[in-house]
């Protein structure tokens, strides 16, 4: 089998994640930050620590302005919603998936001005488009670092000098580069950054987070028990509780902990130059192929390691069954939530077949499957 659906959710997790989850089922499985016994006060700790690793993997000074949600969506939500109100102008991309487009749509229909900066056909953000577009009322600038599509990398330090020059929010998508690339939240200037934990940080799905840089307010999307001020009917204001009500996923925050320290142990650049490298492999290889688009700059060195192609004479759902079905690799194809990034390539409606690799993808499966493309593609033309 060759799964090359990382950018969807990567797989294998390092057995150090499944232990974690193994080890606090078996071992603590008790609530955090409500009771005083020691199982209770374990449980407080398996999630401080991953705040901390996190703090380590991002460059936060303080874990605990790292609030954990469900994954980027509920992370994007809240500090869209949370932030904007209507008046106010937010600024996003051509490149955008929907967990952000569609937030930005439903604030739009409330009032909120949107502008949608136009990518380059390769999936490329102009920073100086952005800075054209701010004026007085614009409040946010709402990006992902790098494309669920075809792989294209914002540059999003030219983009955090130019939103902190202008006192605008810069919040960063990072559902698609945390954990396969460095990024340091406060060299690069970003104000608000949502991960999910289930991609490149290796952990299981259904965790992720939103860093929020210290003095920024956000409106909670829910209230309820945090542990703390239980005296109080009101939401605490304090920093993490104020965004998580209600029992977290402690399991999953055990396994992303895990997940975020086998990264770091094996290094985010080590993990980078061996993704270039597969990537170029894969593009490169596609590319040879007769009859074969591949979308996105031809250079590695600007993407994550997501590869968009399609052939000739077969729909992209087609070349996903026959992947499937007949070579055993496993990919996905469509317009993977991003209908706005496929009209930005040229590839809308019908979509594309991507490739997604991730942190255990060897040279031999990228090999295997350009040599099923290369197959399936050739068949079809004999057909
Ligand atoms: C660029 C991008 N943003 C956001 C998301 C949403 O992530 P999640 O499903 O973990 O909420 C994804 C998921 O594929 C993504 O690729």
């Amino acid at each position: 089998m060759i799964y090359l659906d990382n950018a969807a959710t990567s797989r294998p997790k390092p057995p150090e994640v499944l232990q974690a989850m193994n080890d606090f089922m078996n071992d603590v499985c008790a609530n955090s930050g409500r009771s005083g016994h020691h199982l209770a006060i374990q449980a407080s700790r398996v999630v401080y620590e991953t705040r901390e690793s996190i703090a380590h993997l991002f460059n936060i000074s303080n874990p605990l302005q790292i609030i954990f949600t469900m994954n980027a969506t509920e992370s994007l939500n809240l500090a869209l919603h949370g932030i904007l109100k209507p008046g106010d102008h937010v600024i996003t991309s051509s490149m955008e998936h929907n967990s952000v487009m569609r937030p930005l749509r439903f604030l739009e229909s409330c009032g909120v001005e949107l502008t949608v900066v136009k990518c380059s056909q390769d999936g490329f953000l102009d920073a100086h488009d952005i800075e054209n577009f701010i004026k007085e009322n614009t409040k946010m600038v709402a990006i992902n670092h790098g494309s669920n599509v075809i792989g294209s990398l914002a540059p999003i330090r030219e983009i955090g000098n130019i939103t902190r020059k202008h006192g605008v929010l810069f919040l960063l998508d990072t559902a698609q580069t945390a954990g396969a690339l460095p990024i340091d939240m406060n060299d690069m200037k970003i104000d608000l950054l949502a991960f999910t934990g289930h991609k490149s940080l290796c952990g299981p799905p259904g965790i992720g987070g939103l860093c929020i840089r210290e003095d920024i307010k956000i409106k909670p999307l829910k209230q309820g028990g945090t542990g703390s001020r239980s005296e109080e009917e009101y939401q605490p204001e304090l920093m993490p509780d104020v965004y998580e009500s209600g029992t977290l996923n402690l399991v999953g925050i055990a396994g992303l902990g895990a997940g975020v320290r086998y990264i770091m142990n094996d290094g985010v650049e080590n993990i980078r130059v061996r993704e270039v490298k597969l990537t170029q492999r894969m593009i490169d290889g596609l590319r040879e192929i007769p009859g074969v688009d591949v979308y996105g700059h031809p250079d590695a060195n600007l993407r994550v390691g997501v590869i968009s192609f399609n052939t000739e004479n077969i729909s992209p759902s087609k070349v996903g069954l026959i992947l499937d079905e007949d070579y055993d690799i496993m990919c996905r194809v469509g317009l993977h939530c991003a209908p706005i990034a496929h009209k930005t390539i040229g590839t809308f409606p019908d979509g594309t077949v991507r490739f997604g690799l991730g942190t255990f993808t060897t040279q031999q499966e990228v090999n295997a499957a350009v040599d099923a493309v290369k197959e399936l593609s050739r068949q079809s033309k004999n057909k």
